[in-house]
């Protein structure tokens, strides 16, 4: 019901800044860093005290609710089932290699599934002190202003946000390499900002005209994903079908124009399923 979604959103936009306070308290300190499927995909005490944390609050509050954490996850290498229940989808700290190397740009997401559907998307970005907010037919928000994507249509004049990703399997670097040349041939420019929930809030504020990314899983983009398309920003596959939020990949744009003129330049890497 609506007093639920009320109550559902106070709740994650509070442990979203207990998780900002204790990522903002460890920033500048020596980071113990640990190894996942690659070198460079990376893992900090921190990740694991904001994951536990937020866990618990959650939990103490919903304990009906599901939980989807990136670190529960890695732990466990479990795949993922969607189900109609309320699911929490939590990365506690995206952009762990910026965390690691002090770079700004680096947001805990939390995103709420119901019915499969997401119903309310909160980025937070402490150390810029960003709060991006968004509820479902409600609008986006970053620190209560509301938020509009950008009206551009043309891919030449846009800005388009991709990442390396973390993957180092040569296939995957090669294509993706492809994508980086026809970006950069057909667009204004490329950035990587290192963060996926950031890069979309990006999207949402008009700081550019597009994200494409393969590779990367359900927690690092479907609280971003709800905040860029309440923007008024399209989300799709990048095949530009729907997006399979378990299919670990997305385009985001800030016009169906600038869509699907990323669809046609892209290749389109299968990334199997989370
Ligand atoms: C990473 C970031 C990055 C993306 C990687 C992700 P993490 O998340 O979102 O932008 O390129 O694929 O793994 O590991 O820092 O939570």
């Amino acid at each position: 019901s609506e007093s639920d979604l009320e109550e559902m959103f106070t709740l994650a936009v509070s442990v979203a800044k207990e998780a900002g306070q204790i990522i903002r308290d460890a920033f500048d300190k020596e980071k113990e860093v640990d190894t996942k499927l690659s070198a460079a995909d990376l893992v900090t005490e921190s990740d694991q005290a904001v994951e536990k944390i937020v866990n618990t609050r959650i939990m103490e509050k919903f304990p009906t609710h599901r939980f989807i954490g990136e670190e529960t996850t890695s732990e466990s290498g479990e795949k993922h089932e969607l189900t109609d229940d309320p699911t929490w989808i939590i990365d506690p700290i995206d952009g762990t290699t910026n965390f690691v190397n002090r770079i700004q740009e680096v947001s805990f997401s939390l995103g709420i599934m119901v019915n499969k559907k997401t119903v309310i998307g909160v980025v937070y970005a402490p150390i810029k002190d960003e709060m991006f907010t968004a509820r479902l037919g409600k609008g986006a928000y970053l620190n209560g202003m509301k938020l509009q994507a950008s009206k551009i249509t043309d891919l030449k004049q846009a800005v388009i946000i991709t990442e390396g990703g973390s993957s180092r399997d040569a296939k995957e670097v090669e294509d993706k390499v492809k994508n980086i040349h026809a970006l950069i041939t057909h667009t204004r420019g490329i950035r990587a900002y290192g963060s996926a929930a950031v890069n979309l809030c990006h999207v949402a504020a008009g700081r550019g005209q597009g994200y494409v990314e393969y590779g990367i899983h359900i927690w690092d983009f479907i609280a971003g994903a709800l905040i860029a398309k309440e923007a008024g920003a399209v989300v799709l596959d990048p095949t530009g079908c729907d997006l399979d939020p378990l299919r670990r990949r997305i385009l985001c744009a800030c016009s169906p124009e600038v869509a699907k003129g990323l669809s046609q330049i892209l290749t389109h890497l299968d990334m199997g399923c989370d």
